[in-house]
């Protein structure tokens, strides 16, 4: 049984997206193990109660600095022998020893085409940009930001009349296609990285 932990700050439509794959038995051999927010009032925690998952709430708020909180972070994560690691709008810095000892294991959603709009409002910056497709992406979580190998995209267009809120919702609902794909695809170890260059075994 694959255990995955799922990280994350708002809403959680991208972790119920995994809670519906593997109810849904597109993801087999797998159980969310845990949900872990920096955000005491994120909706994702709720559904994570509601789905009968632990829920957990670890903030850098909490700590008298970031290395202390680094640290409790890694200790509360090691403490599920996770395989897998979901960052699903999970809005804190992932510690350098924590990528270092999950390296390979962490995933991370990023809503637009990497390498471009890298960081906070990619959508935003997409549409002000003024390009004509934008999209999401699912990349391995390595030292940088959004930088780490590519797995999966998608791209939508973007409409003339788009706002800011009707291109992140389009965008998004292509996030609930990839990102548990992507778990999926983990799952059944059906992913082969070389260097940046990511493989899809059949
Ligand atoms: C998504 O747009 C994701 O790409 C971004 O944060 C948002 C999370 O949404 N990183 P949700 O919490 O999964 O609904």
């Amino acid at each position: 049984m694959l255990r995955v932990g799922v990280m994350v700050s708002g809403g959680g439509t991208n972790l119920q997206a995994i809670l519906d794959a593997v109810d849904a038995g597109k993801i087999t051999d797998t159980e969310i193990t845990v949900v872990i927010s920096n955000n005491p009032g994120a909706y994702a925690l709720e559904r994570a109660k509601k789905h009968g998952i632990e829920a957990l709430c670890i903030s850098p708020k909490d700590y008298e600095n970031r290395d202390a909180f680094n640290e409790a972070f890694l200790n509360k994560i090691d403490e599920y022998h996770l395989d897998l690691i979901v960052l699903a709008g999970f809005l804190v810095k992932i510690p350098a020893a924590m990528i270092e000892k999950y390296e390979g294991k962490i995933i991370n959603i990023h809503p637009a085409l990497l390498p471009a709009f890298t960081g906070l409002d990619a959508q935003g910056q997409a549409l002000n940009y003024g390009v004509k497709i934008a999209g999401c992406t699912v990349h391995f979580v390595d030292a940088g930001m959004d930088t780490g190998p590519i797995i999966m995209q998608a791209a939508v267009p973007v409409l003339d009349e788009d706002t800011h809120d009707t291109l992140a919702a389009r965008i998004l609902v292509q996030e609930h296609t990839i990102l548990p794909e992507v778990v999926k695809l983990w799952a059944e170890d059906r992913l082969t990285v070389n260097g940046r260059k990511v493989k899809i075994r059949k």
